[in-house]
């Protein structure tokens, strides 16, 4: 039996692929490592944490005594490493604890991982999951590929090329082996409602403000995250050790217009008239350092490994929409005690 680690599974994507890895791997035992932050949140994975090959670990990756003793009672096959701080406006608040978390705790893991497999490497993998955010910021024109010069701008984005280079030095100097990608922003189910569709959706049904940064020209390419895990399974799979790959939607949307299709489909689904929920949109102080413009060339891992998106984005909308309506509780939970603080200090 496989045994495989995957680190952040309460959060977003990372609840995304443990389900995944789960139902359709039962040979395999999944251990889902996650300290719970606020970003984390066992709800994520209530249906899966019955099944007999999932369990469930609350730990730090940043207290290198617990993961050394973590890998000491696990001989792990392969990690799937994930958990991190990922959002951009929490990381200019405290840039700290985003190279602790980032720098430190995949440091923590890759030294785990190096001595736990240093005599034999074969049948190993350390899978990095990492951002577009790296290779910094985009003009008009151009796109992200696997050799963009790497150009972070934000402490976030900083943090994970840190991580990002230590996993390729270690594959480099130890043989470690890995395999990297770079994804681009992802919306669906279970995202936590500081990023710009969750909360816009939440702010939305609330009839409250939509803060929109700067003059909401700032582009992004968004990705359905079921076709984020679909494309992280392959790489773990079939992906070719000591290589990255970009995962991207083909689907570039300028915020301002995504912003007006949501508050339309919302109007729908509320029973709005059509424009109300667009008199929500206010134009708030730019984020500093807003990186303009992220697109993705995603042609290596289709022309190598056949991935592509399996859901237009008017299809992932749609489900994630309705997946916020349908779990009302899920929404109120996340949006008590500390996010109320957050929202405040972040949007007063
Ligand atoms: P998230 O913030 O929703 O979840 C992060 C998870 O990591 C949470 O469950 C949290 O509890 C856990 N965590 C945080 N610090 C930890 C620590 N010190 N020890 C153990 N667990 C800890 O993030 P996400 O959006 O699901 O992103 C997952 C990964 O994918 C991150 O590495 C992120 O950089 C990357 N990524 C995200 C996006 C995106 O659009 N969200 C896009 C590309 C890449
Ligand atoms: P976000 O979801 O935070 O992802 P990232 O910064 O990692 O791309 O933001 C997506 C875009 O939306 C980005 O250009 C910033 C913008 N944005 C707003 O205009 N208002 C907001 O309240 C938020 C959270 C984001």
């Amino acid at each position: 039996m496989k045994k495989i680690l995957i680190t952040g599974g309460a959060g977003f994507i990372g609840s995304h692929v443990v389900r995944r890895f789960v139902n359709k791997y039962p040979e395999y035992q999944i251990i889902n490592l996650d300290a719970l932050t606020y970003a984390g949140n066992l709800e994520n994975v209530k249906d899966i944490e019955h099944l007999p090959n999932y369990k469930f670990i609350k730990g730090d990756i940043v207290d290198e005594t617990f993961i050394n003793d973590l890998f000491s009672i696990h001989n792990f096959d392969g990690v799937l490493h994930l958990a991190a701080e990922s959002h951009v406006d929490r990381s200019i608040e405290d840039p700290l604890s985003f190279v602790k978390t980032n720098v430190i705790g995949t440091m923590n893991l890759l030294n785990a991982a190096k001595n736990q497999w240093k005599d034999n490497f074969k049948g190993k993998r350390f899978y990095h999951i990492s951002t577009d955010e790296v290779y910094g910021s985009l003009g008009a024109e151009g796109l992200f590929t696997e050799t963009t010069s790497y150009d972070p701008n934000s402490p976030y984005s900083a943090s994970k090329a840190s991580s990002d280079h230590f996993v390729r030095a270690y594959g480099e100097t130890y043989g470690l082996p890995y395999v990297l990608t770079n994804c681009s922003n992802n919306y669906g189910s279970y995202h936590f409602p500081e990023k710009l569709i969750p909360l816009f959706i939440n702010n939305i049904i609330n009839n409250k403000p939509l803060p929109v940064y700067g003059d909401g020209n700032y582009t992004r390419d968004w990705l359905f995250v079921e076709d984020h895990a679909i494309a992280i399974d392959l790489v773990f799979h079939e992906g070719k050790n000591h290589e990255t790959y970009n995962i991207g939607g083909f689907n570039e949307w300028k915020n301002i217009d995504l912003v007006k299709l949501l508050c339309k489909i919302m109007d729908q689904k509320l029973g709005r008239a059509e424009g109300k929920s667009q008199e929500l949109i206010t134009y708030v102080k730019d984020r500093p350092g807003h990186d303009f413009r992220y697109a993705i060339d995603a042609s290596k891992i289709n022309k190598e490994l056949g991935w592509k998106p399996s859901v237009t984005f008017e299809e992932g909308l749609e489900k994630t929409i309705n997946w916020y309506f349908d779990n009302e509780d899920w929404l109120k939970n996340v949006t008590s005690g500390a996010y109320k603080e957050y929202y405040q200090k972040q949007y007063s």
